[in-house]
């Protein structure tokens, strides 16, 4: 596996591939990486000749008072756990190089920005695009690996690439979990042991609204449900959202249909979480 630092050097190494005709799969990251970011590197790796991960904190996805000074960083930890999957490059640019002094141009995907998790974190998704941006740009990859995990970002990603006419297949994967059900997440690195034994009522209030979605009750009473859960868990310090919601608009589900995304956002303690599924109902 190849540490690549540099733009320059990254797009020199992608015209040679590129003149070799090698199909490309690109992962990108903030590192901390889990089984969940390798799942998506196993996937890339099965569908490409070459395979780059990449490793950013970018920082314009954060905002004042959030957690980028204290993200979990361990650059040797990343390589030593990708090193036996047969990565063929590490992308690990600097801020400095990505974004120098008098940076100006961001990438805003109107609208959905503005639901759910935006709601609660301007500007996050503008940065989130921004970066995915660039790196798409300096890697132009024929696969990109996103997780379902982050559903709101997999759809944000794919407007981009249809509005800006990138030629790259975006591909979700499923959201690997703990054994109890919590998604796995860098951040629950943050959460005490009565925190993470608290955090998994997150997985059992989105099986109960799947359940009951199932089972065709209103989408409104399934929210209700959910938020009934959730409140009973004492750490719970702060639903952000919690329901029902549609896959493609993340508007509120107001009607019976037949696909639906459960989707969460909450805070134990400091620690923010998210967590969804998609549940189609026959
Ligand atoms: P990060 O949180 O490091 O996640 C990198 C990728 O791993 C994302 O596509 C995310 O959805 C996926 N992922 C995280 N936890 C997962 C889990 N439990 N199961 C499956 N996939 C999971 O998402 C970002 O970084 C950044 O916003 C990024 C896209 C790199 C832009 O900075």
């Amino acid at each position: 596996m190849e540490i690549i630092r540099t733009p320059r050097m990254m797009r020199e190494i992608i015209k040679d591939l590129k003149a070799k005709s090698k199909s490309i799969g690109f992962v990108p990251t903030m590192g901390a990486l889990h089984e969940g970011h390798l799942s998506l590197i196993r996937r890339a790796k099965d569908d490409n000749d070459i395979t780059i991960v990449s490793i950013f904190v970018n920082p314009i996805q954060f905002g004042k008072g959030e957690d980028f000074d204290r993200y979990p960083r361990d650059f040797d930890t990343d390589c030593e756990k990708i090193k036996n999957f047969g990565v063929d490059y590490l992308f690990y640019p600097d801020a400095k190089i990505l974004y120098p002094e008098g940076y100006s141009t961001f990438v805003n995907v109107e609208n959905l920005s503005n639901k759910l998790c935006g709601k609660f974190r301007p500007g996050h998704f503008r940065g989130v695009a921004t970066i995915v941006c660039k790196l798409f740009n300096i890697i132009s990859p024929n696969r990109a690996y996103f997780g379902q995990k982050d559903y709101q970002q997999t759809l944000i990603i794919k407007r981009m690439v249809e509005d800006l006419n990138f030629d790259i297949e975006i591909i979700v994967c499923p959201t690997v979990r703990e054994v109890d059900g919590l998604a796995m997440s860098s951040r629950n690195s943050y959460l005490s042991e009565k925190e993470r034994e608290a955090a998994t009522v997150i997985y059992k209030a989105l099986k109960e609204g799947e359940r009951l979605l199932k089972a065709h009750e209103d989408p409104r009473e399934v929210t209700n449900k959910i938020n009934e859960i959730l409140k009973e868990e004492r750490l719970v310090k702060e639903i952000q959202y919690a329901g029902v919601f549609d896959p493609l608009t993340l508007d509120e589900a107001k009607e019976k249909k037949n696909n639906y995304l459960i989707a969460i956002a909450l805070k134990i303690g400091d620690t923010r979480l998210i967590d969804n599924i998609l549940v189609e109902v026959n």
